[in-house]
């Protein structure tokens, strides 16, 4: 008889926009427990956005602590610990006391617009394209890093003299998980390091000239490693637990949908919706208005990249229209109103609410709504605003395309709001290709898991995790041909008309 070996578990924890999670995964990838909780949305003046890291930390380990109960597991029971995290968030913090200097300035922070106008200069919004897969705009970390230390007083010179560290929120993480001021480990990996602007996309290295540019000292920059290995070793409530894997949320949702051939993609759907296509170990630089980003780099191995659309929001409009306009009380209910009408009656509704980012990249843009009559409802607003995001996608699908001649067959999806099959369907009928969801729809926290996985012996190797994954929901295209592209006219006008609101 075999002998019986004891199961392995490993946890993840995804630190997002709006909340943090904590999954334990056992070895077939299976989820254990779960818990989860928000932390605050601090918005000090229009445009900015916050959050506060000392509470994000008690938030995960407050989660750690809670999946651990959920799962009745003890610490030593984890073979690993994998981290994935809202990406671009900036932290700075005081090596000595382990406190932050200031709050978290948020990925979706618009404060460094004329910074990032000024930073371009002559070369517009191009200047860090090549050696970054970036254009300029107040999305990325680098800048908001600036903001910090030409902001807050006395900051600089003590950056300047080895006392600060920056961090994207993996950095933050693994630091106070390792030790804190007591030796923790000072890292990223390279899919969040890709996303400060400061990285070199072939050296994968701080770039020294962007930097300069940036006026960012590198005494702040944690060292860069790969996405799957062992940073360090846990301390406090998973103590010995080996911290194994970091990866920017949407790095771990491609690993965690086992898009691990050139030419797979996947489209996440929360706050907002970000598209990626693994186009093997090279960059492809884009000219159609996507960004050219790390997809992960297991160890030692040859790094993946992808191209990636980055769409700001989605998610994010229907909470818009349940809490400004208070149309629905529930998300949900935003699926039976929609569905109580055929179509959109005419209306176009363009969430540009922090300007438009991928294909566009327009911080001149503002939200619109098109093409009103007394004819349309809000149940026809409720359509539109759902469609907001299938059209959005459609454009960055055709971007896609068009950089890559890559011509997507099927799309995988994830995220909350593929529980929504109005949206699922119109999705599928835009694009024209079936769109599928995988059983475990926690692709973040999986791919995390998967990663942390692989450095530990957990998994033997990308087969093993790819034979995990399976099919849940398939959406066919049912739409035909001429009104799909009637209707994406349509749409494409009301996207002109978001531009220009900015004096
Ligand atoms: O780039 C921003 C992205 O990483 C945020 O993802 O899921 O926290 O809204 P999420």
């Amino acid at each position: 008889s075999t002998p019986k070996t004891t199961p392995k578990y490993v946890a993840a924890i995804d630190q997002g926009t709006t909340s943090s999670r904590c999954i334990i995964f056992d070895q077939d990838g299976a989820i254990v427990a779960v818990d989860q909780r928000e932390h605050r949305q601090i918005f000090p003046k229009p445009g900015w956005v916050e959050h506060d890291a000392t509470e994000i930390w008690s938030k995960v380990q407050a989660v750690v602590a809670g999946a651990l109960a959920n799962a009745g597991l003890r610490a030593d029971q984890l073979s690993a610990l994998g981290i994935t995290n809202q990406r671009e968030t900036t932290v700075l913090w005081d090596r000595r006391t382990g406190k932050p200097v200031h709050n978290a300035i948020v990925w979706q922070d618009t404060r460094t617009a004329a910074l990032c106008n000024e930073l371009g200069g002559a070369d517009g919004q191009d200047r860090f394209r090549d050696a970054t897969g970036l254009p300029l705009a107040s999305y990325f970390s680098g800048p908001k890093a600036a903001w910090l230390l030409d902001n807050v007083p006395g900051l600089r010179a003590r950056a300047e003299a080895g006392e600060i560290a920056f961090g994207t929120i993996d950095s933050w993480l693994i630091w106070n998980l390792t030790g804190g001021t007591d030796g923790g480990a000072h890292v990223t990996d390279v899919t969040n390091a890709g996303r400060t602007m400061l990285m070199n996309l072939s050296t994968l290295q701080w770039d020294p000239a962007i930097l300069s540019a940036m006026r960012v000292p590198e005494a702040v920059l944690p060292e860069i490693r790969s996405s799957a290995e062992v940073y360090g070793t846990a301390v406090g409530q998973l103590a010995g637990v080996p911290v194994a894997s970091a990866l920017g949320d949407q790095q771990a949702a491609v690993f965690g949908q086992t898009c691990y051939g050139v030419g797979e993609a996947k489209n996440t759907y929360g706050t907002g919706s970000f598209l990626l296509l693994n186009t093997g170990n090279r960059p492809v630089p884009s000219k159609s208005g996507l960004l050219t980003t790390m997809g992960y780099q297991l160890g030692g191995e040859a790094p993946v990249y992808c191209l990636e659309g980055s769409i700001a929001i989605t998610g994010a409009l229907v909470q818009w229209f349940r809490d400004q306009l208070g149309i629905i009380s529930a998300a949900e209910e935003i699926e039976t109103l929609a569905a109580s009408v055929e179509d959109n009656g005419g209306a176009y509704i363009v969430p540009a609410f922090s300007g438009l980012y991928a294909p566009y990249w327009r911080s001149d843009a503002r939200g619109v709504i098109t093409g009103l009559t007394r004819y349309v409802t809000k149940a026809h607003l409720a359509r539109a605003v759902l469609e907001a995001t299938s059209w959005q996608t459609r454009e960055v699908v055709d971007a896609m395309y068009q950089d890559s001649g890559v011509q997507i067959t099927s799309l995988k999806v994830d995220g909350g709001m593929t529980a929504n099959n109005l949206l699922m369907q119109h999705q599928a009928d835009v694009l024209g290709v079936p769109v599928i969801r995988p059983v475990v729809a926690e692709t973040t926290c999986l791919g995390a898991a998967y990663a942390a996985g692989l450095a530990t012996g957990v998994w033997q190797d990308l087969d093993e995790l790819r034979a995990h994954w399976k099919r849940d929901a398939e959406w066919a295209p049912r739409m035909p041909g001429e009104v799909r592209e009637r209707e994406y006219a349509q749409w494409r006008k009301a996207v002109e008309r978001s531009f220009g609101w900015l004096d």
